[in-house]
């Protein structure tokens, strides 16, 4: 059956609701009880008023119709796949399913703390001890191929809420949540180790990361895996990422790390440790060719003590766009980054000459460990980003 209205909880309690317009947008408001005691879930786009809530046209587009912060809670293009082949596993057709029954499948199993109701599945985690990975591998090529895959099932309710292109498995482990990823079909085999190696050599530099893990394969180098900054112990997090927050599509470039450190000194009311972790990461994702940093591959998290603080970076590895260039651009450019490109954001941004300058040559240092990557670095072709209406709106806001 479809859903025109959805109620959206967060810890149990009720954050607000959802309902369908006619044409197909999805209004939002919050709860009168969230409005006493809540925190804004999406500080721009929806702050705490009592008003009915409508995203912008664009919406359908980017976000289905929703809010960029309840567009974080689908999955991407892997959990959608996931999904769309499971109701046609059990006779439903894609094309019948609202944007709010996705939500409804994704009920309570979402990335972050969001949870969705009256929800269709509830929430899913196994013990990984005794799962064969390569297994697991073989079966999402399947389901990448269009072959058939009897343990849809299984990786449904493994992935189906998992964000991100690359098919993956969200498991708990020791007291532990984790995320496996696998390769997508272009993937050449070294790409789990390499991920991996990156985020050993992302650590030594500085930069802010969970738990990461290499595992065994007998077909390829292994499968990377990390922790989830979203789940400890059986607590969730409240997490957005910046495509939710500034509102912006994730899939072209629409950003510059400027507009990073402007929503990072907005939302963390500056602080310093933020805005140098931003930084580095910017520094080592130029570095270490990782030009596919898109806004969903950076999130905010509300921490315990009700601030907003810079989540630990992930998905840092070596990646190309098809344009050749950063999604994400420093200092206007989305190639042949200088040195002062990279240090011209880190003023803007508030830091020193000095301390940026440090840090750079930091990571200089530490990123020879990836040389091994970064031998072959492909050439990259040209052309200039456009920064976004939300881009423009933020700098407004800043200055
Ligand atoms: N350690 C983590 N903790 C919590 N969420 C994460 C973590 N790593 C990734 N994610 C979330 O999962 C999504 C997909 O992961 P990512 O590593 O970006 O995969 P892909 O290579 O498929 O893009 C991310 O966009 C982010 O929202
Ligand atoms: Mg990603």
């Amino acid at each position: 059956m479809t859903e025109n209205k959805l109620d959206v909880y967060y810890h149990n309690r009720h954050v607000g609701t959802l309902a369908e317009m006619p044409d197909k947008r999805v209004a939002f408001q919050y709860a009168q009880s969230w409005l006493n005691e809540g925190f804004p879930i999406s500080p721009f786009s929806l702050p705490l008023k009592n008003e009915v809530f409508i995203p912008k046209e664009g919406s359908r587009d980017k976000f289905l119709g929703l809010f960029g912060v309840f567009a974080d809670s689908l999955p991407d293009s892997w959990g959608s796949l996931l999904l769309d082949k499971y109701l046609m596993s059990i006779g439903i057709k894609k094309e019948s399913v609202s944007t709010l029954d996705r939500l409804a499948y994704i009920g309570e199993s979402g990335m972050g703390a969001l949870e969705y109701r009256p929800c269709k599945k509830s929430d899913y985690s196994i013990d990984i001890s005794g799962i064969d990975y390569d297994m697991i591998a073989s079966e999402c090529e399947k389901i990448l191929t269009s072959k058939p895959s009897d343990q849809l099932d299984m990786l449904y309710n493994l992935a189906g809420s998992s964000g991100g292109t690359r098919p993956k498995v969200l498991l708990s482990e020791n007291g532990k949540e984790w995320i496996v990823k696998f390769p997508a079909s272009n993937d050449p085999s070294i790409c789990g180790k390499r991920e991996y190696d990156y985020s050993l050599c992302a650590k030594k530099c500085g930069i802010n990361m969970t738990e990461t893990g290499l595992i065994k394969s007998t077909v390829c180098e292994g499968y990377f895996k990390t922790e989830r900054f979203d789940r400890i112990v059986n607590h969730k997090k409240f997490v957005i990422t910046f495509s939710g927050l500034l509102e912006t599509d994730y899939r072209a470039p629409s950003c510059d790390y400027d507009t990073f450190m402007k929503a990072i000194r907005v939302l963390t009311r500056d602080n310093k440790e933020d805005v140098m972790q931003m930084f580095k990461i910017m520094c080592f994702n130029v570095l270490t060719h990782n030009l596919d940093d898109h806004t969903k591959n950076f999130s905010f998290v509300y921490d315990d003590e009700r601030q907003w603080r810079l989540a630990p970076a992930y998905d840092i590895t070596y990646s190309d766009t098809y344009w050749g260039e950063h999604t994400t651009s420093v200092n206007g450019k989305g190639k042949d980054i200088t040195d002062a490109d990279l240090i011209k954001v880190g003023t803007n941004a508030g830091l020193s000459q000095k301390k940026c300058s440090e840090l750079l040559d930091e990571i200089k240092e530490n990123i020879k460990d990836l040389d091994i990557y970064l031998n072959h670095k492909p050439k990259r072709k040209s052309g200039k980003v456009k920064p976004t209406d939300r881009m423009s709106e933020l700098s407004a806001k800043e200055e």
